[in-house]
């Protein structure tokens, strides 16, 4: 499962035309600027998953001075249908597929993607937010209804943070959270489940035995997540009146990330925090290939910064073991031998170097 081909209009800072791509590994290499990460952000709207965000707003994604506001990009999957996805930006977003208007849910199902940009380390390094956005990716892909009910519920902490700004009572608004927040807890539990299992071997990409969990925000004394999230409200509503914020509940939640019993943020050298950071996003892919029956596509930016030629050739085997398309980046001059296509990028044009 892949794409085949994806071409560029009107994006960003790349050349308007087809790029071919392979259904293995694609190493998109080039200097500073040259367009890597434009190419990665291309494939994950063109996937349903939207702009990267990187604080820029959807109006600077159209080329500079071109004079359109239009962007389009289309791919074309490299399934036995050869199906064609065409996603179309400017006052509106449109996604059609064969001329046929679908929805982002819908594409991220025909077409699963796993990326983690515009940098996989900030799941070890970064705030909670990208650990959850890590559940939520995942959860979105293999639970239908999962994005929607997370969307409930943070409009719901909305209105609870704005009845606490104004000194109200929240008894029905935590009624009313109770059963989504409880239900989020138990599927971020079951997804690090089930990735747990799957961050075998990977060609010894884990330096140590890995571990994770989750940490239920503001809460975790008691087992059952109903119960947790009642009695943590209650031992935590003075706390709350007077910060005027929930404190408690899955907007709130952590991924505790360990190797040998140590938080890996504090115990591990960056090269092995971006080994255990790529082997998360790897049984991700795995745990979402057994739940869904398709292999995801992988984004990978900046993937052999801080490895040494150990390191990398152990990630390209880790890569290669997956048997999926994969579309990573690299500004570091490159010696090794890749096992897959790679490309020139320069000033927005691409161009396949090398192919293996
Ligand atoms: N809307 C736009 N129109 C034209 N060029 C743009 C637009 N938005 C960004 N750029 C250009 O794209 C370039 C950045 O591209 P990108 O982030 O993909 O580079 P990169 O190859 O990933 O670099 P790095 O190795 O530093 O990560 C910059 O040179 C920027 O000027
Ligand atoms: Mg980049």
């Amino acid at each position: 499962m892949g794409y085949n081909r994806v071409r560029f209009n009107n994006f960003r800072n790349i050349e308007p035309r087809e790029i071919k791509w392979s259904p293995g590994l694609n190493l998109l290499t080039g200097p500073n600027g040259s367009g890597k990460t434009n190419i990665l952000e291309g494939i994950n709207i063109v996937s349903g998953w939207g702009p990267l965000e990187r604080g820029t707003r959807s109006s600077s994604l159209p080329t500079w001075n071109s004079g359109s506001s239009e962007i389009q990009l289309t791919g074309q999957l490299d399934d036995e249908n050869g199906e064609i996805i065409k996603v179309k930006i400017s006052s509106r977003y449109t996604i059609k597929i064969e001329e046929e208007t679908i929805t982002a849910t819908d594409l991220r199902w025909k077409i699963p993607v796993l990326s983690f940009l515009p940098n996989d380390m900030s799941i070890i390094e970064g705030s909670s937010v990208f650990r959850r956005r890590l559940m939520d990716m995942v959860l979105t892909l293999i639970v239908p209804v999962y994005a929607t009910r997370l969307h409930d519920y943070r409009r719901g902490i909305k209105q609870k943070t704005a009845i606490l700004r104004n000194g109200g009572r929240t008894d029905l608004i935590d009624r009313a959270l109770l059963p989504l927040a409880s239900w989020i807890w138990k599927m971020r539990e079951e997804a690090l489940v089930m990735i747990s299992e799957s961050m075998k071997e990977m060609c010894g990409l884990l330096p140590h035995p890995t571990e994770i969990s989750l940490l239920r925000g503001g809460s975790g004394s008691l087992q059952l997540p109903e119960e947790d999230f009642r009695y943590s409200l209650k031992i935590n509503r003075t706390r709350e009146e007077v910060l005027r914020v929930p404190v408690v509940g899955p907007h709130r939640d952590d991924m505790l990330i360990t190797t040998n019993g140590t938080p890996a943020a504090r115990s591990l050298s960056r090269g092995f925090r971006r080994r255990v950071a790529v082997a998360l996003i790897l049984a991700a892919a795995e745990g979402v290939k057994r739940k869904l029956g398709k292999n995801p596509v992988l984004l990978l930016d900046e993937i052999t910064a801080e490895l040494d030629s150990e390191g990398r050739n152990i990630l390209f085997c880790a890569l290669m073991e997956r048997k999926t398309q994969v579309f990573a980046s690299t500004a570091e001059p490159f010696t090794e031998s890749f096992p897959g296509r790679i490309y020139g990028v320069n000033s927005g044009r691409v161009e396949i170097i090398d192919e293996n």
